[in-house]
């Protein structure tokens, strides 16, 4: 009888302790991540300040805890070099639970992290990886160690990146001065201040400069200065565009915030394809500059709805 007894225990016990681990890292798997809204803020060379919203989606009705944990970023398909690491807080693992982040992400590649920021800004749809090692716990168990890869898709903040396609620089409206940047993203980003180079069928006209840029979720309406070669202009407008809308190529030349160049940004937004369709004729009219060449004289660009 005591030999039966010993014999089950030494039998019995180790199974749950075997198959709680296995248990838990299912459920961690068949769990979904949808992040319902994340900003990037406060960016700079090294890092930036993430913030981000992350629900829970799981079928299981098992409730953990999910201990803090250092996340990595990295790209489909290989996932092979993370680009941004971050500390991920502890959370209840139950269906709709949520993760806050709130926290500095260092950017530890940054070849990579610029491919990332490429996507966020210039397409429809993007995928990247959430990957790490964390504790579980669950009732009286033992704490067990889960493995997280977890592939989360996200909207970026443009249809398409093609030349002369429709861009997310829009119209200006009549008078404002500023130009509308949608974004149906739930990405929201900090860029700082932005300097533009402008041309029309490949001859440069000017220069454009957006300071301060945030663009939220949602439609954006930022302020835009724009410095022109009022040659350039005027030898257009009497030539090829009659009608004084001009179909300005856009590059983002420079983007500076806090005093230092963002070249994750730079680059990101430098690929991007930008046009502006730009009125030309109430800015020449209210300068007085008409039919006149200016001689190194600039205007500011007028609006067209
Ligand atoms: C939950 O179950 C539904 C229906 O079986 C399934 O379509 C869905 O993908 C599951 N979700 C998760 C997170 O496992
Ligand atoms: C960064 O990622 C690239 C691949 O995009 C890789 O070739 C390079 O070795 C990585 N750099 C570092 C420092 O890990
Ligand atoms: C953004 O602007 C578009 C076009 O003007 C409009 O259809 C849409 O409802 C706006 N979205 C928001 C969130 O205001
Ligand atoms: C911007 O325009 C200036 C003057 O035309 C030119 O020297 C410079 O190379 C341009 N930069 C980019 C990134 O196109």
């Amino acid at each position: 009888m005591a030999l039966l007894i010993v014999v089950t225990i030494i039998v019995v016990f180790p199974i749950p302790y075997v198959a709680f681990p296995n248990t838990a890292q299912d459920a961690i798997n068949n769990a979904e991540l949808m992040v319902t809204s994340q900003s990037i803020l406060v960016p700079s060379m090294k890092n930036f300040q993430l913030e981000q919203t992350t629900v829970f989606v799981t079928n299981s009705s098992e409730r953990a805890t999910l201990d803090p944990w250092d996340g990595s970023l990295c790209l489909a398909p290989d996932c092979r070099t993370p680009f941004v690491r971050v500390r991920v807080p502890g959370a209840q693992a139950g269906s709709g639970t949520q993760i806050q982040i709130s926290n500095t992400a260092e950017i530890i590649n940054v070849t990579e992290f610029n491919k990332y920021t490429r996507m966020a800004l210039g397409r429809d749809e993007y995928n990247f990886y959430l990957v790490g090692k964390g504790m579980l716990h669950k009732g009286a168990w033992p704490a067990t160690t889960v493995a997280y890869n977890k592939k989360i898709t996200m909207r970026g903040l443009q249809h398409d990146v093609l030349p002369n396609h429709h861009s997310p620089l829009g119209k200006r409206h009549q008078g404002k001065r500023t130009i509308s940047i949608p974004n149906p993203s739930v990405s929201q980003f900090e860029l700082g201040d932005l300097t533009m180079n402008m041309s029309v069928d490949g001859m440069p006209v000017g220069t454009a400069s957006l300071p301060n840029v945030f663009i939220a979720a949602g439609n954006n309406s930022i302020p835009m200065t724009a410095t022109t070669n009022v040659m350039a202009v005027a030898g257009l407008v009497s030539g090829p565009y009659k009608s004084g809308v001009l179909p300005v190529d856009v590059v983002v030349t420079s983007v500076i915030y806090d005093g230092e160049h963002i070249p994750w940004y730079e680059q990101a937004l430098a690929a991007l394809s930008l046009r502006l369709d730009l009125g030309v004729i109430p800015a020449l009219q209210e300068s007085g500059l008409a039919g006149i060449p200016g001689l190194g004289a600039a205007f500011v660009w007028a609006d067209v709805t």
